[in-house]
């Protein structure tokens, strides 16, 4: 069987709507997806929600709804969401499904039968938000556990523990090993340092596991029914449990082992611990070979302002309104090249609509229509092939979009393109078709723009397809080319001799906003 890219994002937690973080995120991973797609690759894109715990309980309750009601009121806004914003996955996690709960609770056995699991009493000061105890650290200056915690109680319970601690020393020499080897385990490479010092300050072992008395939203332990196992526990294994894993000694796992390892795409705030430690830990317990511990590509938070997006500010910015205000091909277009893959960034609207009008509408719109236009007026949208002086330029920008894309670096990619369309917006106004369209003698130079700017069009949408899939598609259409979207097919001159082009129709209209 042949290998697999196989690329998952956090499953969102159904304890709230969608925001602009959630959006980010799926876009990233789907234009990541998508380029690998391009190249060929078999994918397999892994997505969904986070539905159990403590706060989706909570957040039912105080709306006298069962928690799977609540939830599937909120898995459905995520659904509709990825729909608008063309997220192409190919599996979707939800948590309370019975494969992973099947798959969780093979997961614990498994630990358990070979101790590596334990049960003991736990006391001290717990966080009813963060649904975790809380340890001296945590206290702040004043002595006392910040609002950030929310309330505070004083509890003593029985629960089980994963070991975590005895583990530390294997989980460092991984990092340093794989960070030497070129292979590192955290994308941006600056995100390692963080991983590294979380991991020599772990100390203890994990509780997985919450007594129903307080929980009963979540998946029963195996080995004991008065007990759900803790939400990490249960939320990091969809990414095995939704792509073939089966803990049970002796499974089938090849349709598992020809996708894995991962790459996960996460948020800078569950690197560490969850991700890098919890998460790397319990795959090596369960006997995962260290080239199959997955990777991570860290990516920064949208900021308002400067500030930290969250409901009690009430500054988060809604996805799917701004979809439908702006329409999904801006809000991916922002949000893939406002922000620098790991760097944090600040969501501003009217940066979205410069963007979009300066770079969409003006630079490659514009491309479009005029290129169509003029080989409609002077040459009735015949085509002669033709040999090209931007044929280099485009083969340096390929290799150079090629070559960021495969960093994830998306941001950097886009540029390319943008830069390549600018030149050739640029060759329009040096070459002037409308002058050389009045001079018989200029024949073949006319031919030789109006292929070349076709041409260029032709591989401007396979290159800018894993960033907006459905306009790359209606530019191709435009152009009457039939072909694939595949790197290969970046080649300069497939548009034969004596092809036929469409008509032009306006691809990206301008945003006009309201006159102040
Ligand atoms: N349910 C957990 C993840 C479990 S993964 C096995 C969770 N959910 S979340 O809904 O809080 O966050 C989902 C993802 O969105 C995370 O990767 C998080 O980092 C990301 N973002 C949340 N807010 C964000 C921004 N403001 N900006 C960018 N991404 C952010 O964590």
């Amino acid at each position: 069987m042949s290998q697999t890219f196989f690329i998952t994002t956090a499953i969102d937690y159904t304890n709230g709507a969608p925001h602009i973080g959630h959006a980010y995120e799926k876009v990233l991973a789907d234009a990541i997806a998508r380029h690998k797609r391009l190249h060929g690759s078999n994918v397999f894109f892994l997505t969904g929600v986070d539905q159990h715990g403590q706060k989706v309980q909570q957040s039912a309750q105080k709306l006298g709804v069962e928690p799977s009601r609540f939830v599937e009121d909120i898995t459905s806004r995520f659904l509709s969401l990825w729909e608008k914003l063309d997220i192409s996955y190919d599996a979707w996690a939800a948590t309370t499904e019975d494969i992973h709960k099947r798959c969780v609770q093979g997961i614990l056995q498994r630990l358990w039968d070979e101790g590596k699991i334990y049960k003991a009493v736990q006391s001290g000061h717990y966080s009813v938000r963060q649904e975790q105890f809380l340890t001296e650290k945590e206290r702040g200056p004043d002595g006392n556990f910040g609002e950030e915690w929310g309330e505070v109680v004083e509890i003593q319970e029985e629960n089980y523990f994963f070991k975590l601690a005895e583990h530390r020393d294997w989980l460092l020499a991984l990092i340093d090993k794989r960070s030497q080897s070129g292979n590192s385990m955290v994308l941006p490479e600056f995100r390692t340092a963080e991983l590294r010092n979380a991991v020599e300050r772990i100390s203890g072992d994990l509780c997985i596991s919450r007594p129903k008395s307080r929980l009963t939203w979540g998946i029963e332990l195996p080995f004991d029914t008065e007990f759900v196992t803790y939400v990490w526990f249960d939320a990091l294994s969809n990414y095995v449990s939704f792509a073939g894993y089966d803990a049970t000694p002796g499974a089938d796992l090849s349709t598992f082992k020809s996708r894995w390892p991962a790459l996960h795409v996460i948020g800078k705030d569950i690197l560490a611990p969850p991700h890098g430690i919890y998460w790397t830990i319990m795959l090596h317990a369960l006997g995962f070979a260290d080239e199959d511990i997955p990777s991570f590509l860290v990516h920064g938070w949208w900021n308002i302002a400067g500030a930290k997006m969250s409901k009690s500010l009430g500054n988060s910015v809604d996805p799917s309104a701004l979809a439908d205000h702006y329409g999904s091909a801006a809000l991916r277009y922002y949000l893939l090249t406002d922000i620098n893959t790991g760097r944090d960034a600040d969501f501003s609207t009217d940066r979205l609509e410069q963007r979009y009008n300066a770079e969409l509408a003006n630079s490659l719109g514009n491309l479009l229509n005029r290129s169509l236009s003029m080989a409609k007026r002077y040459r009735e949208s015949r085509l002669r092939r033709m040999d090209s002086p931007l044929a280099a330029v485009a083969a340096e920008k390929i290799a150079a979009y090629d070559s960021a894309m495969a960093s994830y670096q998306v941001q950097a990619a886009v540029e390319h393109v943008m830069e390549f369309v600018t030149r050739c917006n640029a060759y329009v106004e040096e070459t002037a078709p409308w002058k050389l369209a009045k001079d018989p003698t200029q024949a073949d130079k006319l031919d030789e723009v109006l292929y070349t700017l076709a041409e260029s069009l032709r591989i401007i949408s396979i290159l800018m397809s894993p960033i907006l899939a459905k306009e790359s598609q209606a530019i191709r259409a435009q152009l009457q080319w039939n072909g694939d979207a595949t790197l290969d097919n970046t080649i300069w001159g497939l548009l034969p001799d004596g092809h036929e082009l469409g008509c032009p129709v306006p691809l990206f209209p301008r945003i006009e906003s309201p006159a102040t």
